[in-house]
Formats: C-alpha cells, structure tokens, sequence
C-alpha cells in the first residue's frame, strides 16, 4: 500500500472514532479492543468468576513490580506466598524468562484456581531492539515505522514472556520543561491520535492471542503532559472543553484501535487526581467509548492519593480510587491491604468488585494465557535482534532526524550533505560515541556502532580525531583546548552536543533547556575557529539554542536515535539518505515561551503585524499579547524539518467556497468527501526529495474559540528534481467539527480558513463558509 494511501486509510480510522465520540452518551455496541470482549470469552470469565472468592478477586486486582527499578511505595516483596494464595494477579520488571516461568508455575500450578499472571514491563521503543525514542518516531510522521516497531517490540518481548507493555504514551506534550515529552508524540491531538492506533495495532497485532502479541496500555489518562511548569506529577487545570478537544483524542484512538488497556495518570485533574477520577474514568472512558478493558494505576498513584490530599489514609485511597474506576493496583498494595473491608463495610459492592476483575480477566483470556501460560525459556534469545528488526531500526532513526538549518559553506554550497572532500573530521563533544535511552527500558545490549566508530568505518582509521571538550553536564572546562585544537588541524568539525538519556523521561523536567554544563562555551569556542562546523543535536525535547542557530551554518536535531545511531546518522550526513523528519512539537527561542504550541488560541490582542524583534514603542505596539523581550514565535514551528533538495508551494485551493454544517452533521462518520482541499508542490532543488505535505484549518465565529490552525492531515510527496505533483486532501465531515460550548462534537456555522503547507507557519490560505 502506497504511504499517501496508508494515511488516507488513517484519516478515516480517526474521523470515524472522533466522530462516534460526538453524541455517545451511552456505551458504543461496538467491541472495543481486540478481542477482550465477545460472547465466548465474556462465558469463560463469569464461569471463573462464580468459583471465586472474594479473596482471590481481590487477587486479580493487585500488581507488583517484582525487579529493577524499585520506587516509592513499593508495597511487598513476598510474592511467591502471595501468588500461591492467589492474591496477586500481574507482576511486572521481570526480565528473565526462567523468572518469569518460575512464578508462572506457583499461580499456575499451586494457587487454587490456577488463574495466570500477567507480565508487563515498559516496552516503550523496542524491547531489546532499541529504536528512537517515541517523539523521535513521531517526527517520522510516519505511522507505518511505528506499527512496524511496535510489532518488533511485540515479538521480542512475547518472546521474552512479557505480555502486556506500559505503552503507548499518548499524552499530549506542549511544555518542553517536561521531560516526558520524549516518550510521547508531540503536541498535536490529530498527529497523536494517528501514531497512538498505530502502536496498538503494532502491539497488539491481528489477534491478542497470538504467541507474539502483547496487550498495549495506552497512558497517562489524562492530562498528564499538562503538569503546570512543567514540572512533572504536578497539577493540572484543563477545561473540559480542552479536555475532549486536545487531550482526550489520542485515548480514544487507542481505545478504537482496541488498546486492551489504560493507565491512569498521577496528575490532579481539575482538583480531582485522574487516579481517582469518575468524570474520565467512568463518564468518559466507559460510558461515552464503551471501553471494555483494563483500567491500571499509574505506580503508586493509588497510594499517592493520600500526599495529594484527597484521601486521608490508605482505606480512603483505595475506596476512592476504586470506585472512580481504577480496576488494578500498581504496586500501592492499597487494594491488596482495604478492598476486603470495604466490602465488609458496604462501601464497596461485590458486584462492582466483579466488573473490575471481568476488565483484567478478559485480558488474560485474551491473551490466551490460560491455554499458554509459559514462555519457551530455549526460544526467546533466538526472537532479539533480528537483522530486520536492526535494519528496522535504522531506518526509523533515519527518518526521525529533523534538519533544522542548512546554510551554505563556504564553496556556496548547503553544508549538508558532505561531500566527498571531506577527509579529515573532528568529532567533538560529550555525546559522540552512544547515545541511548534509559528510563524504564530494559538493559539495551546487542550490537552497536557508535557514531564516532561508525563515522571511521566510512572514512578510515586516522582521518577522525574526537575530542570530548566537556562532559554534558559537568563544570570542567580543560578538555576546551584541546578540542579547539584539533578543530584547528581538521578540514570539519562535527559537534555532538546535547542532553544525556538520563535527562528527559520521567521525572527528568528542566527549568532550563540550554545545552547543559559548559557546553555552549565549548561550541562558541570551536565555531570562533573559523571552521565549518555541523552541530548534531541529541536529546529528548527541543533545546534552546538560538546562538548555534544563528552561528552554526548547519544543525541535525538526532533526538536519542537508538541502537543504530551511528549508521544512520553517517548515512544522513554524508547524503546516501536525505533527512525527513519534521519537529511534532514547536522549537522555543527561550524557556520562557513555554508552553509553547502552534495550535493555540489567538486572543483578543493578537500582535499582527506588531514587530515582535523591538521592545515596544507606543500603545499599538505594547498592548498586544506578547513579550517585552522575546519574539511570540516558536525557533522552528511544529511541521517544520528541511531537506536536501527545496520545495515551493502553490496557493491553496478548495473544492467549494461554501459547506453547509446541517449537512456536516447528517453524518459526521461519514467517509464521504466534504471538502478536498490542493496545492502544487514542486521541487526546486537539484536532487530527488521526499516532503510531508500538510493541511491545516481553521474556523471563526464558533461557539468555542478555535485555535488558530489544527493540523487535519498529511501526506509525503516524492519529486524528482524540477518535477511538480498536485497533492490533494479529501476532508471528511468530521473535520470542521468542533467541541462546542455543550461539550458537544458538531459542525457549525464559521469561517473556514485552509493551508497546505511545509510547516504549521507558512502556506497561503484559501477561505470558505460554513453556513449554517
Ligand atoms: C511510572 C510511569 O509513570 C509509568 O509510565 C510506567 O509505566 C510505570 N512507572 C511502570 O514502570
């Protein structure tokens, strides 16, 4: 299937689940997720469930971390007893098959009703196979290599025993400070809602129950990304209007795409921490989508009610969280130590207790661990590292970098692609050799060929000298000399530069986002050499950059590549691939523009025209919404990632000038075209290239402020040199629907603006109405 097609079959996937959310106040008659409810399975888990006792459902409700890396509230650490007595229904950080077969044996083997556990682990990008991380394979723009990837991570972690990965993340990320961004897919709920099905549909595969099929969990529900100064756990405020506008989307894609499961998030939501929440946990997820699955807490977060405030002690904790519609305890213990109690005590009810445990079985038998409970402990080191997963592995890194500048070098030419000329390098700077991605993954292994190796390998021992200069973090400045030194002697210096693993992911937000430590100091030092330099740029979220931007003819943002980061990024630089990625989230000039995203409201004081560089001058140029000292705009703005060829852009063209929204509403699930919207994109570059066309909207004069564009498709273009190709987009009904001031998914009367464009920033516009 050609990619252009592929993303229309996307759209139609996501107009047909945003839709659906419109009106549904009651459960959908859809099954949603992959085979976790059906007649035949739904009768083996009420047959299971009638020779229970309360005890051993509570079991079922209960999850512990069994290995590395410990945390706070860790609960038990006697697991084998407890899951002889069937009080322990999943346990996750187990690695080693023979671990896992060995605790399998005592739930299968010696607990009364011989009811599995379920293994999970935090398969987030890659199992043993490490590919980008996730805002890296989001900036692919690419669902294919996500479902591909999450396919990989599927087969090795299955392999492994493993059936169930804490995957994806799909919260939306707008505030760089928050090192979580890494891990998911930007800042935009139509981008994030294409890549959250997509790693369902990788992840899960055609059948839960294929040996190589792992259970996702779509997480942090809700609102997490949101953490106020982006520091993470904290506190959320979103109204519900943003609520089901931006944050909400990407969840219900997972769930249409039959994630089996959904984590709820630390965060308080509106005063009430999602943990503990009947407004998104039952309301939203159950009633409107019908969700059929497993609700987990995040780790702790159970417990963690308690410092929130919200529960006094752990009883109030778990009473809270259960009835909110959290069906399983990570780690807390909380439901282990209260759910009996609260049953004796009548505050909880045998029948809700049996809905919770129906959500996890359903899971299991799903799964079909009941019929296949043991990992073939010979098999599972032949299913890591395949050369496809590797190769796999490559390609999404590759197409994950984002070229953010590419000026000409001195012979007139862009810097990027080097050429053949280039004989003598300097690699200099802390992350030259391997960077990785720590948190929460398994321990990477497997083969690698860091950057600086894979770079010799192609121009020969003796003609790359690498220098360190500085440590990423560290104060000492010795290793400046030397660095500049060995610039000096060389024809290019290629400046590796950036943030460690260990500095994004969770609990890793920055109040900062320069480069860290001395590092600037060692780029301006070698730049003053006169050399001309390539900065590539590792790390989990934009960085603030704007002298390297201005100074340094040529940047490759390489967030953390994986395994093959080497390879690619020597194949990247030197041309056999070109660069395709473009940013899913916008690129501040400074910390203080966050949170910072291009589909934000306009205001009652949008600049215009104001000149945002100059402090202001009069009352026209003051009272605008703005800074006294820095530009509203974004470094690069979302959509944006050059290439190694150029393009332009025709004016935008659409179909009607007028739509009518009682039509629209006629059916909003409808696959019909309402408006198609197309540019011509030429290519005016020299050699063949490869652009991700995108289409924005916006409307006016609606009940709810629109923001002032949202992306609402997207599709990659390859063009010969000189060739122009019509791109074209057929916008559903769904499209121009809004969440109005009923909270409710409609079209309305508006004034609708259209751009394809290269970015969220440029393209000219074409206009229609909607009438009502
Ligand atoms: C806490 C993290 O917030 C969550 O994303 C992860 O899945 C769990 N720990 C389990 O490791």
């Amino acid at each position: 299937m050609g990619r252009a097609k592929c993303v229309v079959v996307e759209c139609a996937v996501l107009f047909i689940l945003m839709s659906s959310a419109a009106f549904a106040q009651t459960p959908s008659a859809a099954n949603k997720g992959t085979g976790i409810s059906n007649p035949a399975l739904n009768a083996r888990v009420e047959a299971l469930l009638k020779k229970m006792t309360l005890e051993e459902k509570i079991g079922q409700l209960v999850q512990y971390s069994a290995g590395q890396p410990t945390g706070p509230g860790t609960g038990r650490t006697d697991y084998e007893d407890m899951i002889a007595k069937g009080q322990v229904s999943s346990l996750f950080n187990v690695v080693e098959p023979q671990q896992i077969n060995a605790y399998q044996k005592i739930a299968v083997e010696k607990s009364r009703l011989h009811i599995p556990i379920l293994f999970g682990l935090d398969v987030i990008h890659g199992f043993k196979t490490e590919f980008p991380i996730p805002l890296a394979l989001a900036s692919t723009w690419d669902p294919t290599i996500i479902e591909r990837e999450s396919r990989v991570a599927a087969m090795e972690a299955s392999a492994d025993g493993i059936r169930w990965t804490f995957s994806p993340m799909v919260d939306i990320a707008r505030d760089a400070r928050w090192g979580r961004m890494a891990e998911g897919a930007g800042e935009d709920p139509y981008l994030g809602s294409v890549m959250a099905a997509a790693y369902v549909r990788g992840y899960q595969g055609t059948r839960l129950d294929a040996p190589d099929s792992i259970a996702a969990c779509a997480k942090h529900y809700v609102g997490y990304g949101a953490a106020e100064a982006g520091r993470d756990y904290n506190s959320t405020e979103i109204s519900e209007h943003t609520l089901r506008e931006f944050y909400l989307p990407p969840f219900h894609s997972a769930v249409e795409a039959g994630t089996a499961s959904i984590m709820s998030a630390f965060n308080s939501l509106n005063g009430t921490p999602s943990t503990a929440n009947p407004f998104t946990l039952k309301q939203v997820l159950r009633r409107e989508w019908g969700f059929q699955g497993l609700v987990v807490s995040d780790w702790s977060s159970i417990g963690e009610l308690i410092p929130h405030g919200f529960a006094i002690d752990g009883e109030a904790a778990a009473r809270k969280a259960f009835t909110a519609g959290v069906d399983l305890d990570m780690v807390s213990s909380e439901y282990h130590d209260h759910l009996q109690q609260l049953v004796n005590s009548h505050q909880v009810s045998v029948a809700e207790i049996d809905e919770a445990v129906r959500h996890e079985l359903r899971v299991k038998f799903a799964l079909g661990l009941f019929e296949h409970p043991y990992v073939d402990e010979a098999a599972a080191p032949k299913a890591l590292f395949h050369p496809d997963s590797i190769a796999l592995a490559q390609t999404a890194a590759e197409r994950s970098f984002v070229l953010l500048k590419n000026a000409n070098g001195t012979d007139g030419k862009p810097m990027l692609p080097l050429g053949s000329a280039v004989q003598n390098v300097a690699v200099i700077g802390p992350l030259g050799d391997d960077p990785s991605y720590p948190d929460g993954a398994p321990d990477w292994a497997g083969p690698r060929l860091p950057f600086t190796a894979a770079l010799t390998k192609k121009l020969g021992e003796g003609h790359v000298s690498r220098f360190k200069g500085v440590g990423v973090l560290d104060g000492d400045d010795q290793g400046i000399a030397a660095a500049v030194a060995g610039a000096e002697k060389a024809d290019l210096v290629i400046m590796t530069l950036g943030e460690d693993p260990g500095m994004s992911g969770e609990a890793a937000s920055r109040a900062f986002l320069g480069l860290p430590g001395r590092q600037e100091e060692l780029l301006e030092a070698v730049v003053k050499t006169g050399k001309p330099v390539v900065l590539v740029l590792f790390s989990g979220r934009p960085l603030t950059v704007p002298w390297a931007v201005e100074h340094v003819p040529a940047v490759l943002e390489a967030w953390l590549p994986g395994m093959a980061a080497g390879p690619a990024l020597v194949r990247t630089l030197f041309g056999d691939v070109s660069p395709t990625g473009k940013l899913v989230v916008s690129w501040p000039r400074s910390v203080g523009q966050e949170p910072l995203y291009y589909n934000a409201l306009s205001t009652g004081r949008p600049p215009g025209d104001v000149d945002l560089t100059k402090p202001p001058k009069d009352t026209e140029t003051k009272y605008v919404s703005r800074y006294l000292d820095e530009q509203n705009t974004p470094q690069f703005p979302f959509g944006y990632g050059l290439t190694y060829t150029t393009f332009s852009y025709g004016a935008t063209k659409i179909s009607a000038s007028s739509l009518k929204a009682a039509e629209l509403n006629k059916d909003l699930t409808s696959d019909a075209t309402a408006l198609s919207a197309e540019t011509d994109v030429k290519n005016t570059g020299n050699r063949a290239g490869e652009e991700m066309v995108e289409v924005y909207i916006r409307l006016q004069g609606t009940s709810t402020t629109q923001p002032v564009r949202a992306l609402k498709g997207f599709q990659r273009v390859t063009l010969a040199p000189g060739e122009t190709k019509k791109v074209k987009f057929d916008l559903k009904p769904e499209s121009f629907a809004i969440w109005n001031d009923k909270n409710q998914f409609a079209a309305e009367a508006a004034k609708l603006t259209v751009w394809i464009s290269p970015d969220s920033a440029h393209g000219t516009p074409a206009q229609a109405d909607i009438t009502p």
